[in-house]
């Protein structure tokens, strides 16, 4: 005789539709991280926090098996279950297995987290977003280290998740992959099917796909050739006479890229700057000072400049850019070749808003110092 397992439906349709959005769209703002594609990174930004917000509505009021109260979260149970998987015996689970509850309520609550450090992160470095000047740069800062570490172990709960997975598909000769699919896992026990609640789940693509159409209406006409927005920096307060005067040798570098007293301490050696006599004096000195002073590190409003002014030691007024702690820490990674290619005061032969100060990342471009002819130096 053959035994025919039964097949019970214990994934309703919403809880499927949530689970490959949400690798989807995980998947989605692991490969926009890059700044340029901020616009894109936001958007699958949006979705995790709806369809994480729609899983704790879910979870509450969901079918069976899709109810947290099926798959609470105890660290014994998860312990027992490792060990009797260990030992090749262990209980058939027909939802999440003990050790599985543990990866959903870490990721959920990872992805909460992860959306908030976003927005925090957007309000407070670009002015954008739900949270916009809510916050100050310390703030962005601390929620955007925040933001790429919990991305990391998000990573890392999903691997685990993932192991578990293929783990539990051998331990209980099931497909696990195909029952998140199809809803259906065979099972001996006297189950019900749960209910299917496809209206729900067709609401939930609609709401999606309704959601991105919306915020992508007109964006492809608008980027053109690339499926991105250009980064576009803020051009910081420039100077008339302090482009004039400080171009003629190299790039007019922004007064907030040092601080004040840097700035003081150049212009009152500016007969011996570098080897070379400015040969400045009386209106124009006076105004260089000045617009230097209102527009240094501390003075501006910028993440570099912030940067500059809170990590450069109180007791030093260093005359180069390129010897600040943050400086150095930021451009340690490349190579001996690159700096061959384009020499490191061009600073304009790898950020396209060099002229404008801001130095954003999304307007980093590498590209830009093989075209560049080396200025006379
Ligand atoms: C006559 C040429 C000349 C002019 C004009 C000039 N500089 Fe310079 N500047 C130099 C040279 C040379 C260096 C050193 C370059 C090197 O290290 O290869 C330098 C370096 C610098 C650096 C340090 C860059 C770094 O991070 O290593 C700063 C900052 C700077 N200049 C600011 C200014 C400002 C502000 C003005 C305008 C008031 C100005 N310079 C005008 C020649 C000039
Ligand atoms: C050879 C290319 C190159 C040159 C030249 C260069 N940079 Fe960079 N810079 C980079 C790269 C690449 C990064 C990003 C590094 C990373 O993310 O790890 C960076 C990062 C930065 C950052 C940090 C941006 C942020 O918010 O993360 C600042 C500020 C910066 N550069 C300023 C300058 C200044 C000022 C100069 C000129 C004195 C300069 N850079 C010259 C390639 C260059």
């Amino acid at each position: 005789m053959v035994i025919v397992p039964r097949h019970a439906r214990v994934w309703d349709a919403p809880t499927r539709t949530f689970h490959w959005a949400l690798a989807a769209a995980f998947a989605g703002d692991w490969f926009t991280r890059d700044a340029r594609y901020l616009d894109i990174h936001e958007f699958f930004g949006y979705a995790i926090g709806a369809l994480v917000a729609f899983r704790y509505a879910w979870g509450l009021v969901g079918t069976r098996w899709a109810r947290f109260a099926s798959f609470p979260l105890s660290a014994r149970s998860a312990w027992r279950y490792l060990v009797s998987l260990a030992r090749g015996r262990q209980p058939h689970h027909v939802g999440h297995n003990p050790a599985g509850s543990w990866a959903i309520h870490a990721l959920l609550a990872m992805a909460l987290l992860e959306v908030a450090t976003g927005v925090v992160t957007l309000g407070a470095e670009k002015g954008e977003g739900l949270l916009a000047g809510r916050f100050g740069y310390p703030v962005g800062d601390v929620a955007h280290a925040i933001h790429q570490w919990l991305a990391y172990g998000m990573l890392g709960v999903v691997a685990l998740h993932i192991v578990g997975v293929l783990v539990g598909c051998f331990a209980d000769r099931q497909n696990l992959i195909a029952s998140m699919l199809t809803g259906y896992k065979p099972t001996d026990d006297a189950i019900a099917d749960v209910d299917a609640k496809r209206g729900i789940a067709v609401a939930m693509t609609l709401a999606l796909a309704v959601g991105a159409l919306a915020y992508f209406r007109g964006y492809l006409p608008a980027t053109g050739t690339q499926p991105y927005r250009p980064y576009a920096s803020r051009a910081l307060p420039m100077d008339a006479v302090w482009k004039t005067e400080c171009s003629g040798c190299h790039l007019a570098y922004h007064p907030s890229l040092l601080p004040a007293r840097s700035w003081s301490r150049m212009f009152a050696e500016q007969e011996a700057h570098f080897g070379e006599d400015l040969g400045l004096g009386g209106e124009t000195l006076r105004h260089l000072e000045a617009f230097s002073a209102s527009n240094a590190a501390e003075a501006l409003e910028s993440p570099v400049a912030w940067k500059m002014a809170t990590t450069i030691p109180a007791a030093s007024a260093p005359l180069r850019i390129t010897a600040t702690p943050y400086w150095v820490q930021r451009h340690e990674r490349l190579d001996a070749a690159t700096w061959e290619r384009v020499h490191r005061l061009e600073c304009e032969g790898c950020h396209r808003d060099a002229d404008g100060g801001e130095f954003a990342p999304g307007a980093i471009d590498m590209e830009l110092g093989k075209s560049a002819v080396r200025k006379g130096k």
